[in-house]
């Protein structure tokens, strides 16, 4: 879930050895793969982040696996980000770390989900917690004059965070 590459960059810059996979790739340096299925070895890396979609508020590509495509009103959304912990799950090495981001969400029709909690619920079955970060948002373009007024207007909240899951893959096999 590279997207367009800002991970591959930054761990280039921390002098790490990364490889970057996305369902629909935005650079050359970025390979083509499912997230479900990620063509590595169990206990191979050290490290995974991952960015994933939050639900389907952003049109990323019209590849038909996008898991973007699936609303997280619908618990099949969770249900297939959870492949995708699974799958983060088996490449890990043991002991090693990932750390995933993503965000809440809100519609009019639907209200409120937490999307946050509800995949940091789906973690747990897999790994232990080592810590919970809320990653501000400060130059988003929802942080504008313009979107406090709709939200007052409208009678919205702007989500002001998103969660940054940092868990263990631990010696339990899950
Ligand atoms: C929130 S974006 C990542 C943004 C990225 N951090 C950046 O800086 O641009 C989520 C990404 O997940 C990708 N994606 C969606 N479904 C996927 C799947 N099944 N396997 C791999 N990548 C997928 C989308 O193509 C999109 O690029």
């Amino acid at each position: 879930m590279a997207g367009s590459g800002t991970t591959i960059d930054v761990a280039s810059e921390l002098g790490r050895l990364v490889i970057g996979y996305d369902i629909s790739p935005y650079r050359k340096d970025i390979i083509q793969s499912d997230a479900r299925k990620i063509p590595l070895e169990n206990n191979s890396v050290d490290f995974v982040f991952i960015d994933s979609p939050y639900s389907d508020n952003v049109k990323y590509s019209d590849h038909p696996d996008c898991i973007g495509k699936v609303s997280c009103e619908k618990e099949e959304f969770f249900t297939e980000l959870e492949k995708v912990a699974k799958e983060i799950y088996r490449i890990l090495k043991p002991d090693k770390v990932m750390a995933w981001l993503i965000g809440d969400h809100w519609r009019k029709k639907s209200g409120f989900i937490p999307v946050g909690i509800k995949m940091y619920d789906r973690l747990c079955k897999y790994f232990e917690t080592v810590d919970v970060v809320c990653v501000t948002r400060r130059n988003q373009t929802s942080n504008t004059g313009l979107w406090h007024k709709r939200a007052r207007e409208f009678n919205f909240y702007l989500r002001g965070f998103k969660y940054l899951f940092i868990m263990q893959k631990t010696n339990q096999e899950a």
